[in-house]
């Protein structure tokens, strides 16, 4: 069983591909909670994998909510083979040691890291990638899916993530900043000239948090996981936060 969340489609893309390449099943967390389905259950020798973006250097609060109130049978603590993989831009810090503590009695074996394009793009200093290295982050990350998926098929037990510089400073004093302050809709915005109310920003938001109003244009309301896909799939350009979005580039996994 692999869960898994995706903002701009990094994360999903790395879940299909695992569960391709290990004939696992698939599970939404963003359907999952959006259905209210929160116990599930392993068929005999099955692992259990989780795939989510990396955000400010620990995972996503959202897929920690989902842990919280998840339960699972038929876990067996010392077979039961558990693994992370986060998509990251650059690097995740010590997102292991904050996603291993989540899961409380059960034993993550095995984490790790797969570079993607990034899609942070609301702070200053923050911007996608240029195209050629989109493009040679993509070819190294088909690459990459292959080692982890070898990896994960012979149950290795292994921490293999690119935890980069500072990563006490980043994962213990600015996440949790950022996660305070930084991780809220209020300030995403539909300019009037250039959105039609097509509503793909609502049918693309994992967290169903954004409604079409009676003018036509997006409304958020309150409960955003910030993982940007509406901003960066907004086919005409027309979604911004605050103004410091109108200059930045968008990016979503094709
Ligand atoms: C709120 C937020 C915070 C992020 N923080 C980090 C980070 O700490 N380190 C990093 O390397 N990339 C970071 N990124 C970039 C994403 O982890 C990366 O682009 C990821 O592959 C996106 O996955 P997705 O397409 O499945 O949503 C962040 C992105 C977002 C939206």
């Amino acid at each position: 069983m692999i869960y898994w969340f995706s903002g701009t489609g990094n994360s999903r893309w790395a879940a299909e591909q695992l569960a391709q390449r290990l004939g696992d099943r698939l599970a939404s967390i963003a359907d999952c909670i959006a259905s209210g389905d929160y116990r599930h259950s392993l068929a005999p020798g099955e692992s259990i994998g989780w795939v989510f973006p990396t955000y400010s250097w620990g995972p996503p609060p959202v897929v920690l909510d989902f842990i919280a109130q998840w339960h699972i049978d038929g876990y067996e603590k010392n077979s039961t083979y558990c693994y992370m993989a986060t998509t990251c831009g650059d690097d995740v810090g010590l997102a292991v040691d904050i996603f291993a503590k989540a899961l409380g009695y059960i034993d993550l074996v095995a984490a790790f890291s797969i570079q993607m394009p990034n899609n942070y793009i609301l702070l200053p200093g923050f911007d996608t990638d240029p195209a050629q290295v989109e493009l040679d982050k993509k070819a190294r990350a088909v690459a990459r899916i292959e080692q982890v998926a070898t990896a994960i098929a012979g149950h290795t037990r292994t921490v293999d993530v690119v935890t980069g510089r500072y990563k006490w400073l980043k994962s213990r004093i600015i996440r949790p900043f950022f996660v305070r302050h930084m991780m809220s809709d209020k300030h995403f915005t539909a300019d009037a000239d250039l959105c039609n109310g097509c509503g793909t920003c609502a049918a693309v938001c994992p967290m169903r948090n954004i409604t079409i109003g009676d003018d036509h244009r997006p409304q958020w309301h309150g409960n955003c996981a910030v993982c940007l896909g509406c901003i960066h799939r907004c086919p005409r350009r027309a979604i911004q936060y605050g103004s410091i979005t109108r200059h930045k580039g968008r990016y979503h996994f094709k």
